[in-house]
């Protein structure tokens, strides 16, 4: 297999993908096409940034490499800094937009948006999200979906009310590598047989807190206005309870929504520990090092999940590996941690050998050729050692994107964000289903919020099936919500969750 071919290959995915999402979503699309502002084409979509910070602008920047958005507005409490920096980037980029630092204002004034993006601190997501979609916008909200159940709660149940789309901002459920190995590595060949097991991390240096210009602060009747008590709280926020949920919902709320995914399964309980190894108690209100189990029972059995956050050592880094019977998968978005190899005692060598064949797996170009000539029979026997040696060589999926590799042939070159970007905005042109609904990412902030009551119990934790329902199963449900038709089948069948409705799976 050449680089051509695989990339042929890729193509065509990728075409047949779209078109299909296209034939099937364009009746339902929840923009109203053909509006006629001046110089707006029927796909351009009017976007406000709410919250102009660190991940605002990495989320501008992915937005201002997609066709037809057109930011009409950025609102941002950190007037003279944050606000300004973006404001003076969409300028430049010829994105004629007013500016705000009250949302409500923006929301009062701003007639013509049809998306907001909210990156602010967690605790005002639910509180803006509720109010955007209610003001008629769709809202592509980031990670963590909000601080509290209840918040998420209501977002999820405000996005069904109205009908208007709610993306959360896990990235990864867009990322074409992830995709790839959901798809075609877990569900179509099961390569990697029953997982029992699943180790995550994030581990990493401490740092400094967050400081600020000294001639640049916000004053102190906004801050306290909007919710913080001083600078050196509104530029820490994530460690402040009340307001994020600390490094294991900052960090973990990406990584453990991957096993859900994969599992197609909510855990049945969580025992944690977090303590503050590392960091100084009087500044930091969140542990700094959490150490995490999940019991899942998903179709396949049981599984257990470990996951930890470590702040002092930054051995490893992040990925999350899947352990299974016949194989083991190492994933991440530092996608040079990337590997997957077969546990040979047990492995199926004919569906590993054909998964190669197909396509699904590939190898670097030395071990390819001598690759050329095998049967399945002797393809087998390249992964007989020892158990105490390493392993001769790493399968890769044949997809990724950012950081250019050797390794790997082909590369889709863009940020890892961009493609849940992406599938926000054709979600809204009615082109492709969300990624990341509501309900989805409604199942993952249960899962994760329910981590530091765990360490605050001491204890094992169950989960109730119905913690994780966020609408009334039995209501009929608005079809444009996801900008696709669901067929009668799946319809009319009762589902334990909505998230599973999509996914197929009856209650
Ligand atoms: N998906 C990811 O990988 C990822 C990565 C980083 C951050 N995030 C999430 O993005 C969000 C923002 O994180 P960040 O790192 O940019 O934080 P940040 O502190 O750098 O930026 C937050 C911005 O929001 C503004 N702000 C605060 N309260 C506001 C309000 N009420 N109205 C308007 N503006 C307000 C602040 O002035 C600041 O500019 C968080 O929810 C965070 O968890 C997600």
């Amino acid at each position: 297999m050449d680089d051509k071919n695989t990339k042929e290959r890729m193509d065509r995915r990728i075409f047949l993908r779209s078109a299909a999402a296209t034939g099937a979503g364009l009746a339902f699309s929840p923009i109203a096409f053909g509006q006629t502002d001046s110089g707006k084409k029927s796909d351009d979509i009017n976007v406000a940034l709410l919250g102009a910070g660190a991940r605002g602008r990495v989320l501008v920047n992915g937005c201002l490499k997609i066709t037809g958005v057109r930011f009409k507005a950025v609102c941002d409490i950190w007037e003279t800094f944050n606000q300004k920096r973006i404001s003076r980037i969409l300028g430049k980029y010829g994105h004629e937009h007013h500016t705000y630092v009250d949302y409500k204002e923006m929301l009062d004034k701003e007639k013509d948006l049809d998306a907001v993006i909210i990156a602010t601190p967690d605790f005002w997501h639910a509180k803006q999200t509720v109010d955007c979609l209610d003001a008629g916008l769709h809202v592509y909200c980031e990670t963590a979906m909000s601080n509290t159940i209840e918040g998420a709660r209501k977002m999820a149940m405000t996005a069904e009310r109205t009908g208007k789309l709610l993306q959360i901002g896990h990235q990864r459920r867009s990322n074409p590598f992830y995709i790839h190995c959901f798809e075609h590595l877990i569900k179509e060949t099961k390569l990697l047989g029953r997982i029992t097991a699943i180790n995550g991390q994030w581990n990493r240096w401490a740092h400094e807190p967050l400081g600020w210009p000294r001639h640049d602060p916000i004053d102190q009747a906004t801050l306290e206005k909007y919710g913080y008590t001083s600078m050196e709280q509104f530029r820490n926020w994530r460690w402040y309870k009340g307001l994020g949920g600390g490094p294991i919902v900052d960090l973990g709320s990406h990584q453990i929504d991957i096993y859900n995914w994969f599992l197609q399964a909510n855990p049945r309980s969580v025992i944690a520990s977090g303590r503050m190894n590392v960091y100084d108690p009087q500044k930091h209100e969140w542990p700094d090092t959490v150490m995490v189990v999940y019991e899942y029972e998903s179709a396949q059995g049981p599984t257990s999940a470990f996951y930890q956050i470590i702040s002092g050592n930054r051995d490893g880094g992040y990925f999350e590996k899947f352990l299974g019977e016949q194989g083991i998968m190492v994933i991440s978005e530092a996608s040079f941690r990337n590997a997957i190899h077969p546990e040979f005692i047990k492995m199926d060598a004919e569906n590993w050998f054909k998964c190669f064949k197909k396509g699904h797996l590939t190898i670097s170009e030395k071990i390819m050729q001598q690759m050329e000539n095998l049967t399945a029979a002797n393809f087998a026997k390249l992964f007989y050692v020892d158990e105490s040696m390493p392993l001769p060589f790493d399968f890769m999926p044949p997809v990724r994107i950012e950081r250019p590799s050797l390794r790997i042939p082909v590369k889709l070159d863009k940020p890892y964000h961009q493609p849940h970007l992406e599938n926000f905005l054709d979600a809204i042109r009615g082109k492709m289903k969300l990624n990341c609904p509501a309900e989805i990412g409604y199942e993952t902030a249960v899962t994760v919020l329910k981590i530091n009551e765990a360490v605050e119990a001491g204890r094992k934790l169950s989960f109730e099936p119905d913690e994780f329902v966020v609408y009334n199963p039995h209501k009929k449900r608005t079809e444009h919500i996801t900008g696709t038709k669901l067929p009668n089948s799946v319809r009319n069948c009762r589902y334990h969750s909505l998230a599973q409705r999509r996914r197929g799976l009856q209650f």
